[in-house]
Order: C-alpha cells, then structure tokens, then sequence
C-alpha cells in the first residue's frame, strides 16, 4: 500500500504523515527534509541558490545523515528548500530516491508537494492536507519561537505567501492536489482531530478499494 500526503507548510500535513504511518505500519519518507537537506548543505558550501549545475550535484550526493535535525527545521532552511525546490535538475536527482522508496516491497508512506502528482501518481491513497494562511501562520509561527528564532507572525504569514506562491508557480512539478486526492482542511481541527480525519479517509478510500 502506498499512502501519498501533501498540502501546504504549516497545514499539519507532517504529524498526519507521521501518525499514519506509525498506525499503518509503514516506513515514512518526509520528502521535504530532502529539499531543505539540499538547500542547507549549498548555504554551507556557499553555493548559490540558483546554480542548477552545483545544486544538483549535491543533490544527487546527499547523505542525510550529514544533517542535524535542528538545521533542517529552521526557517531559513525551509526557505532555501523552497527555492532550490523549484529547480528541475533538483527535483530530477532526488527522484529516484522517491521513487524507489514509494515503490518499496510492503508499501510505503511519503509526504511532500508532489506525491500523487509526480512521484506516486499510482498511491493507493492520496491525501491534501490545508488550513487557512492566518492558522498556518500562526502555528508556524509558535513552532519557531519554540525553536528560539526571533520573528514576528506578520513576518512568518508574509514568508508563507511568498513560499506558497513559488511551491504552487514554478513550471516543475508545482505543489499541487491530485485531481483523486481528498481534501483535508485542519484549519479548525485540533491535532487529534485531524489526525482522526486523515485516517477515516484512508480507512473509506481503501474500503472503496
Ligand atoms: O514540507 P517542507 O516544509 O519540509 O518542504 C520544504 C520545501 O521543499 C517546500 O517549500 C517545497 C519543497 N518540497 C517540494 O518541492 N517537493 C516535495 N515533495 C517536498 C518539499
């Protein structure tokens, strides 16, 4: 069974991906790690955010585990992700990574922007996690403070707009809900109710068969 999760940032998308997986027993690939582990290793090197050419190498190389967890959460991370997210030799060089893992003996679960789109247009789930941009904003925005960064939340919604215009606009593989995805909007939800939401709907799209 391959179960495919997207949506927007902040719409609660990766506790979803994280729950499920544990309840379904499936390996879980947070495909957005990759993009910010891409972003954060150029800003190390000091390569630029628009050179395709280095940008892909590193991409084609990366080791996770050369990465710390707190380094790929911030937001500069996240925003670096956004970017080179949006260059196609990027997403090229990472998609066998994804691929290979979605189409894993056993199943698998991933998330990200473009599962059910690109990776794995075959899920035999597809979700789309949202919520609206002031409850994503100020979520966000808590988990950042919580991680001792120093913004405000006119600063983190201003980022949100600015990251979901360039994840939704770029001409490769924009984030974007599969047309048999169902719509998961957490704007009023509470974790567990969302969680509670998600898992109802992959319990009805896997008796649909
Ligand atoms: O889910 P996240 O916030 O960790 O993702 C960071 C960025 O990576 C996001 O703004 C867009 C990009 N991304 C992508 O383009 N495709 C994916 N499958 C996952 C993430």
């Amino acid at each position: 069974m391959i179960i495919a999760i997207d949506g927007t940032t902040a719409s609660g998308k990766g506790t979803i991906a994280k729950r499920l997986a544990a309840h379904y027993g499936l390996p879980h690939m947070d495909t957005g790690r990759l993009y910010r582990a891409v972003g954060v290793a150029a800003m190390k090197q000091g390569v630029p955010l628009d050179e395709a050419g280095p940008l892909s190498d590193i991409a084609r190389m990366l080791d996770l585990s050369d990465f710390i967890e707190h380094e790929l959460r911030s937001a500069e991370a996240g925003k670096a992700a956004s970017v080179v997210a949006a260059i196609p030799s990027v997403r090229q060089a990472l998609f066998e990574l994804q691929r290979a893992f979605a189409t894993r003996e056993g199943g698998a679960l991933l998330d990200g922007r473009d599962i059910g789109t690109v990776i794995a247009p075959d899920a035999d789930v597809k979700l789309w996690v949202d919520a609206d941009v002031p409850q994503r904003g100020e979520r966000r925005w808590k988990e950042l403070i919580g991680h001792g960064e120093d913004v405000t939340l006119d600063q983190v919604i201003e980022q949100l707009k600015i990251r979901d215009a360039r994840d939704q606009g770029r001409t490769d593989a924009p984030a974007a809900m599969a047309d048999d995805a169902i719509l998961i909007d957490t704007t009023d939800l509470t974790i567990e109710a969302a969680v509670e939401r998600a898992m109802a709907a992959v319990e009805a799209a896997l008796a649909k068969g």
